[in-house]
Parts: structure tokens; sequence; C-alpha cells
């Protein structure tokens, strides 16, 4: 049975909705249902579901308002992460952590490795990092996933302010400086449960990279959704390419988010998919049975801030 914090999440819906799918055991527990910072409440979570795996889809990802609230982002990030280990270290149950591109400052020419070291540039990176640093230093059996650039059909992202805007203008102005993968939180929840199984194995403990395979801009991103939505919407705005320098945030962002994820794969036996061919897939989707509206203020780390 896997144990999932952060369950209303892109990635934690997306693995209820996989694990229904595949008539994997699976409970989801929600922020309200249990704060991943409060000790006492996740080991009552462990001791009654009593898990074969912890999942943490957990953390504070408001990249850019985490540059004033470094308090609850290192609550979300750093304790969270802390006290879902020692909890499980303490029921010796084996934990996957979620982690980001966003703890290397992106000035390596090539794709990260998994052995590079690390530099965060922003509140968020380094709380994210310490949350790594963390689980490290008190389980043994983690698996730390390093992802980048997520969306999905669920919460806000930059996929759904990119077609909400489409809808509506005629231009869109996108960050063109800045590259990594695009990678749908269907991809990743298709990956943990991938290794769940092979968890027990010896060997499989530690950090590993995994991202959509193939790699753009945001504005590469931007183009591909409004070229896969444009059948649908009959709406094909013109997306012009912005550097970062114009469009500053107050989280100061890697311009080299691609991470190298043959260990993964290599470890695992597992090949991502190309991230056009999901961004088309996520796309069609939304088109075809439209969200809710999503707030104007994008604050999330795949919110607005690429776009002008
Ligand atoms: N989104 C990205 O672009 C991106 C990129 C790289 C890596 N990642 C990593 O991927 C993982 C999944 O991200 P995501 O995009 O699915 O995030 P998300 O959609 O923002 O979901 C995170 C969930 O965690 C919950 N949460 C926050 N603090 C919590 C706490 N103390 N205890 C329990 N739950 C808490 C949030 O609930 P509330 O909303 O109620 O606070 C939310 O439901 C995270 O580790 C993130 O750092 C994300």
């Amino acid at each position: 049975m896997i144990l999932v914090f952060g369950g209303n999440g892109q990635l934690g819906q997306e693995l209820s909705r996989a694990a229904a799918a595949h008539s994997i055991a699976m409970h989801a527990l929600s922020h309200a249902k249990a704060d991943i910072a409060d000790g006492a409440a996740v080991a009552a979570a462990l001791a009654r579901w009593e898990p074969d795996l912890v999942v943490n889809a957990a953390a504070y990802t408001k990249v850019d308002l985490a540059e004033t609230n470094v308090e609850d982002a290192r609550r979300g990030n750093e304790t969270g992460p802390a006290m879902l280990a020692a909890a499980c270290a303490g029921a010796g149950v084996p934990l996957v952590h979620v982690s980001t591109d966003y703890v290397f400052d992106g000035e390596k020419a090539e794709p990260y490795v998994e052995t590079d070291p690390i530099r965060p540039l922003s509140a968020y990176g380094r709380s994210k990092a310490a949350g790594e640093d963390a689980v490290r230093c008190v389980l043994k059996r983690h698996v730390i996933l390093r992802t980048a650039w997520v969306y999905s059909e669920f919460g806000q992202n930059f996929l759904k302010t990119i077609l909400r805007l489409a809808s509506s203008r005629d231009e869109l102005r996108i960050v063109a400086d800045q590259c990594g993968s695009p990678t749908s939180a269907q991809e990743i929840a298709a990956a943990i449960l991938h290794i769940a199984p092979q968890l027990a194995r010896e060997g499989a403990w530690g950090t590993y990279h995994f991202t959509a395979s193939g790699d753009t801009t945001w504005h590469g991103f931007a183009e591909r959704a409004v070229a896969a939505a444009a059948p649908f919407t009959g709406r094909r705005p013109v997306v012009r390419p912005i550097s970062t320098a114009e469009y500053p945030t107050p989280a100061k962002r890697p311009a080299n988010s691609r991470l190298d994820c043959r260990l993964f794969m290599r470890t695992f036996d597992y090949s991502p998919r190309p991230w056009a061919e999901c961004v088309d897939a996520t796309t069609r989707a939304l088109v075809a049975a439209p969200q809710p509206a999503a707030s104007q203020t994008m604050t999330n780390n795949t919110g607005t801030n690429h776009v002008a």
C-alpha cells in the first residue's frame, strides 16, 4: 500500500488517478488531512495506514512568494520532509521524495547529473535543497526524484496559463532564454508507480533525475501548447520570444534546467516520453474538457512568471 502526502497537488492527484487506473492500493492525504511538518500527524498517518511505501508529493511551490515567505517555504520543503523521513525511519518504511531542478544554478552548459554540485539561486531552491539533505540524513531507504517544469490538468501551471491567455490575446511574450524539459505530472506519477515494486532491491536508494525526454525553452513550450490547442479552439496567437531580463521576477531561476535522466533510466529500466508528445496530450485533454477559470495571479513555479 502506498501512502501519498500532498494528495491535492498536481502530482498527488496524478498519483491517485494512475493508481486507480492500475488497481494499485494507494491512499492520498491532502494538506488539510496531514501537514507533513506536523510530526505527530505524520506518525499517526503512518500508524493508521501501515504503508509499504510513502510518497512525498507535498511541497511549498510558490517560487516567487518564497523569497519573502521564507519560513513557509522552509516549513513545507525542509521541516516537512525531515519529519516525514524521521517518521518513515521509525516505521521502517521507504520514502520517495520529490525535488527540483531549482537546486542548481543553471550555469552548466550540459544537462545536470545527480552528482553535480548544487547552488540554488532562490529561497525555494534553498528550501528544497535543505529538504533533500534532511531526507538523506535521516533515512537510508529513500529515493529523491528531482524533476522540472511540472504541469498537469490539475492545479495551476504554465500550460494552463498559456491556454487561458491564448483564448483572449493575439500575442504572447514568453521567456526564451531558460531551457528545460516540460514534464507532465502524469509522467512523474507513472515513473513513481513503475519504480515502487523495485524499491525493495538493494542499491536502488539515492538521488535520481527524472523529466520528460528532450528539452526546449518556456517559449518553445508555449508555442507547442498553442499549436496543439489551435485545431480545437480556432485560435493561434503569435508567441514572441523575450529574455529573462525583459521579465524580471522576485526569484532568480536557472538558465539551464536540463536534467540528465540516464541514471534513472538505467537503474529502473524506464524511458520517459518526449516532452512535446506529453504537452500535446495534456493540451488536448484540457481544451476538450475546459477546467474552471484559473486565478489571474499565479505564483507557483510554473505560473505566469515566464509570461509577459
Ligand atoms: N510545479 C513545478 O513546476 C515543479 C518543478 C520541479 C519540481 N517540483 C516538485 O514536484 C513536487 C510536486 O509538485 P506539484 O507541482 O505537484 O506541487 P503543487 O501542485 O503545488 O502541490 C503541492 C501540494 O502540497 C501541499 N502542501 C504544501 N505544504 C504542505 C504541508 N506542509 N503538508 C502537506 N501538504 C502540503 C499543497 O497544499 P496547499 O495548496 O493546500 O498548500 C499542495 O496540495 C514538489 O516536490 C515540487 O517541489 C515541482
